[in-house]
């Protein structure tokens, strides 16, 4: 695997699953593939869970890690050919990616969604370059519009509490204060779409998904209506995608707190799981009591974090032979 962005990525899903599976049985089988291999973790973003799950993934593996933190002590990096630099920006990132790759095997990046452009945003204008002038592996650790390292740990986390062969999935969205990419639920959209799982997605009018991601889900924008019978709700904010409006791209259209997950919701599921990626902002998009419940995930979806990377890097290393 030389690119991973996607669920496609990684072909058959079930043989995916249980190498997933297998890893998580013996977290250290594989640590002679990455002797003398370097991971390459850059980060133009905070992050917290990607950070350490990778960077662990990466060791159990036996690699050698080096984390960069573009922002913080790195020169301020350029990304626009044509530009004439006499900014606040000393280093242009068509020198900055082959440099950075020369000293790696494989590389991960972070790049949000900037919001100045859809076009931009959705064709993944950073991440590309890092493919097309790196010569390495590169995975994404959440770019301007997936998150797939965080999809694979939900599917993980949904194959281990299912209770049903094919459990009814609902992706909500809720309220936050701040604009958020749509990197998470894309994904997650997506990869519920390859999943053997009854898909339903509900957000307010105007929050409608692109159409790339969301494929053939169900889409309902009776929150309630969509929560009935769920076996997992899965909550995330995302900004609106511009899909029927390009003008209201990044923008909050609604922060209607009739939407935050709370006891009123989940009386209606089948006594429904509770996900999200984390972190998340309290009594905004759940409740306290809702998330702090024993059908609360966020722990274990989160510590599955490490082992979708470790089946991603596994699968870049076994590539590099
Ligand atoms: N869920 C997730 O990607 O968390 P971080 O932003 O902390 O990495």
């Amino acid at each position: 695997m030389r690119v991973f962005r996607s669920v496609k990525d990684l072909g058959n899903l079930d043989a995916a699953l249980k190498e997933a599976f297998e890893i998580k049985a013996d977290r250290f089988k594989y640590q002679e593939l990455g002797r003398n291999k370097t991971a390459l973790l850059i980060f133009f973003n905070n992050s917290l869970r990607t950070r350490l799950s990778t960077q662990k993934a990466a060791m159990n593996l036996g690699m050698n890690v080096i984390v960069l933190d573009v922002n913080q002590g790195a020169w301020k990096l350029e990304t626009e050919r044509g530009v004439v630099m006499d900014g606040d920006k000393s280093e242009h990132l068509l020198e900055a990616i082959p440099v950075m790759a020369s000293y790696c095997d494989i590389i991960g990046v972070r790049s949000f969604a900037t919001f100045e452009s859809r076009e931009n945003d959705y064709n993944e204008k950073i991440l590309e370059q890092f493919i097309q002038y790196s010569g390495k592996p590169v995975f994404f650790m959440e770019s301007a519009t997936v998150h797939p390292l965080q999809s694979f740990a939900d599917l993980i986390t949904i194959e281990e509490y299912k209770e049903c062969d094919r459990p009814k999935v609902v992706l909500t969205w809720a309220p936050h204060p701040k604009a958020l990419p749509q990197a998470v639920p894309n994904s997650f959209a997506e990869w519920m779409n390859a999943a053997n799982v009854d898909f339903v997605v509900t957000h307010p009018e105007g929050y409608e998904l692109d159409p790339q991601f969301v494929g053939n889900a169900r889409v309902e924008y009776d929150q309630m209506k969509a929560f009935e019978g769920a076996d997992f709700i899965y909550a995330k904010n995302w900004s609106c995608p511009g899909v029927t409006c390009p003008e209201d791209y990044g923008k909050v259209l609604s922060k209607d707190m009739s939407w935050t997950v709370g006891k009123r919701q989940m009386a209606v599921t089948n006594n429904a799981h509770f996900m999200h990626c984390l972190p998340v902002r309290r009594n905004m998009i759940v409740t306290d009591d809702v998330i702090e419940s024993p059908r609360s995930l966020v722990i274990p979806e989160a510590a599955n974090r490490e082992i979708s990377a470790t089946v991603v890097l596994k699968r870049m290393l076994e590539a590099l032979k």
